[in-house]
């Protein structure tokens, strides 16, 4: 465990000094991700905001508020959980990355996934399902179904920034949320 405490240490420096793609330009720090080093699962979401730009931490802004509550309803807290994105800058204006940006990342994450080993990889959002699962998914279609795959399974979810605008979809990510809840348990 503290191998891999230090070698996610490491990644998270290499990371810091990254310059592979035009997000470096505009970056005020870069958000490697956090969480405990035997976190059975991981959340992917799509890049950093605003506010995570500012404080190097993922998940911090209103995004991040709703989803700490949307834990909940699994019966997770955030520290339980290993928290990351598709892309460790932050796309100036919050646009969706560029394919060139996520590959250019790409590598991190790898390395992350493989360093966790987690068991459940929650797939925030549209970018991040079809990155990690499938090119072609519909998050409309495939959200909340999980996808066992290379012993790990693949949860893919609402983004909670679209919840945040969309109050049809916040109930719809409260349900699956509680479905994950059910799997965590009967997983265990
Ligand atoms: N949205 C994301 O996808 N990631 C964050 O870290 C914050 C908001």
């Amino acid at each position: 465990m503290d191998d891999v405490a230090a070698m996610l240490d490491e990644l998270a420096g290499e990371i810091a000094r990254c310059d592979k793609c035009r997000l470096a330009a505009t970056r005020t720090q870069t958000v490697p991700g956090e969480g405990p080093v035997g976190a059975r699962v991981m959340l992917i979401g799509e890049g950093p905001g605003e506010q995570e730009d500012l404080s190097g931490r993922p998940f911090v802004g209103a995004a991040g508020q709703l989803l700490t509550r949307l834990l909940h309803e699994a019966g997770l807290e955030r520290s339980d959980v290993f928290i990351t994105n598709l892309v460790k800058c932050r796309p100036p204006g919050n646009r969706v990355p560029a394919p060139d940006e996520m590959a250019a990342c790409r590598p991190y994450l790898d390395a992350q996934i493989a360093l966790l080993n987690p068991r459940f990889v929650c797939l925030l959002g549209r970018p991040a399902t079809q990155a990690l699962m499938d090119p072609t998914a519909a998050i409309s279609k495939v959200h909340g179904v999980p996808q066992e795959r290379d012993g790990m399974v693949y949860v893919p979810l609402y983004h909670p920034a679209a919840a945040l605008h969309q109050a049809s979809l916040a109930d719809t990510l409260v349900a699956d949320m509680r479905r994950l809840g059910q799997l965590l348990r009967s997983a265990l």
